[in-house]
C-alpha cells in the first residue's frame, strides 16, 4: 500500500518553503493578482479514493488546460475530421508562436497551442447552439459539479490585451481555416480559457481521459480510441516547448495553463492536479512540475 496522503503532504510542505516560486503571468493583467504562495495538490484515483493537500479546493483560472476539454467536446462532433484542420505533432515552440502556422499554410501543429485551440474553438462555435453556455454545461457535466463558472473579468482582461490571439485568428482566417467570425471565435476562446476550477474539480473533469472516455458518472463521452489519442497529444504537446522535459521528469500525459494549474494522469489509475501560480521561463508552473516529478519518483508510478 502506498501512503498517498503522506506523500502529497510531504511534497506540499517541502515545496511551499522554496524561496524561488516562479513568476505569475502578467500578459493577462487579471491573472497577475494571484499570489505565488497559493499551492494545492489533489489526487483522484480511478477507484474513487481522493487525497488533497494545501489549496486543493480554491478555484483558479484554468487557461490552456481548457484546450483539452474543448478538444474532447469537438471530437464528439467532428470525430476524425478534426485532423484535416489541425495536426498532432509537437511544435517545439512556445504556445503563442505563429511562424510555423504561416509556413505550414494555416494548419496548426497541434490542438494545444493557441492557434490549434482557436481552430477547435471555431468547430465548437459552429456545432454548439449556445456555444459558451453549452460548453460550460459540458464541463459541469463531466466534472459532476454545477458550481463551475466563467470568470468574466479574466475573459475581458484577455480580450483587451490578447493581440497575439487576434493575430493568430486572423492568420487562420486568411488560410480559410476558420469558418466563423474572428470576433466570435475569440470571444468563445477567451471565455473557455477563463473558466475557474479548483484542483479537485479539474481532477474530476479529467477522469474521463484516465477512464477510457467514461466520466466520474460512468457516462461514455468519447470513444476509448479518442481518449487514447487525447492522452498521446497531452504527452507530446501538453507543455509546448517543455513537453520533452515534462515527459522526462514526470512521465505522465498532462496539460498546463498560465494560471499555474497542471493536470496529469495515468490511464486506468489516477489523475493528479496541482496549482501554484508562479511560472517557469516556459510558462509552466514551477512548483507544480517539481511536485509532479517528486510524486512519480516517490511512488515509482508513471507510464514508463
Ligand atoms: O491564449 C492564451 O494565451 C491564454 N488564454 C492561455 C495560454 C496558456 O495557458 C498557456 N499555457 N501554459
Amino acid at each position: 500500500m502506498i501512503d498517498f496522503q503522506g506523500i502529497i503532504n510531504n511534497i506540499h510542505n517541502n515545496l511551499i518553503k522554496e524561496e524561488v516560486k516562479g513568476v505569475v503571468a502578467s500578459y493577462i493583467p487579471e491573472l497577475y493578482k494571484q499570489s505565488t504562495n497559493s499551492f494545492g495538490i489533489y489526487l483522484q484515483c480511478i477507484n474513487g479514493e481522493t487525497y488533497a493537500a494545501g489549496d486543493a479546493y480554491t478555484p483558479f483560472s484554468i487557461q490552456s488546460i481548457s484546450k483539452v476539454l474543448a478538444l474532447s467536446k469537438a471530437i464528439a462532433f467532428e470525430d476524425n475530421r478534426i485532423w484535416e484542420r489541425v495536426d498532432v505533432e509537437p511544435s517545439g515552440n512556445p504556445f503563442n508562436h505563429l511562424s510555423l502556422l504561416e509556413l505550414e499554410n494555416g494548419i496548426p501543429r497541434n490542438p494545444l497551442i493557441n492557434s490549434g485551440a482557436l481552430v477547435i474553438a471555431d468547430m465548437l462555435v459552429t456545432h454548439l447552439k449556445n456555444p459558451k453556455q453549452d460548453f460550460l454545461n459540458y464541463v459541469r457535466t463531466i466534472a459532476n459539479d454545477q458550481t463551475i463558472n466563467y470568470n468574466t473579468d479574466v475573459a475581458a482582461s484577455e480580450k483587451r490585451t490578447g493581440y497575439g490571439n487576434f493575430a493568430a485568428a486572423n492568420l487562420l482566417k486568411s488560410f480559410n481555416n476558420l469558418n466563423n467570425n474572428v470576433e466570435d471565435v475569440l470571444d468563445f476562446y477567451f471565455h473557455q480559457c477563463a473558466i475557474d476550477m479548483s484542483c479537485a474539480q479539474l481532477a474530476k473533469a479529467f477522469y474521463l481521459f484516465a477512464n477510457g472516455g467514461k466520466c466520474v458518472n460512468n457516462v461514455q463521452h468519447i470513444p476509448v480510441s479518442q481518449a487514447k489519442r487525447i492522452n498521446a497529444i497531452m504527452l507530446t504537446c501538453g507543455f509546448y516547448d517543455e513537453a520533452g522535459e515534462f515527459a522526462f521528469r514526470v512521465g505522465l500525459p498532462g496539460k498546463s495553463g498560465v494560471g499555474g494549474g497542471i493536470v496529469a494522469l495515468l490511464p486506468n489509475n489516477f489523475i493528479i492536479s496541482t496549482w501554484a501560480p508562479g511560472l517557469n521561463a516556459k510558462g509552466n508552473s514551477l512548483l507544480g512540475m517539481q511536485a509532479l516529478e517528486q510524486f512519480t519518483t516517490e511512488t515509482k508510478i508513471s507510464i514508463f
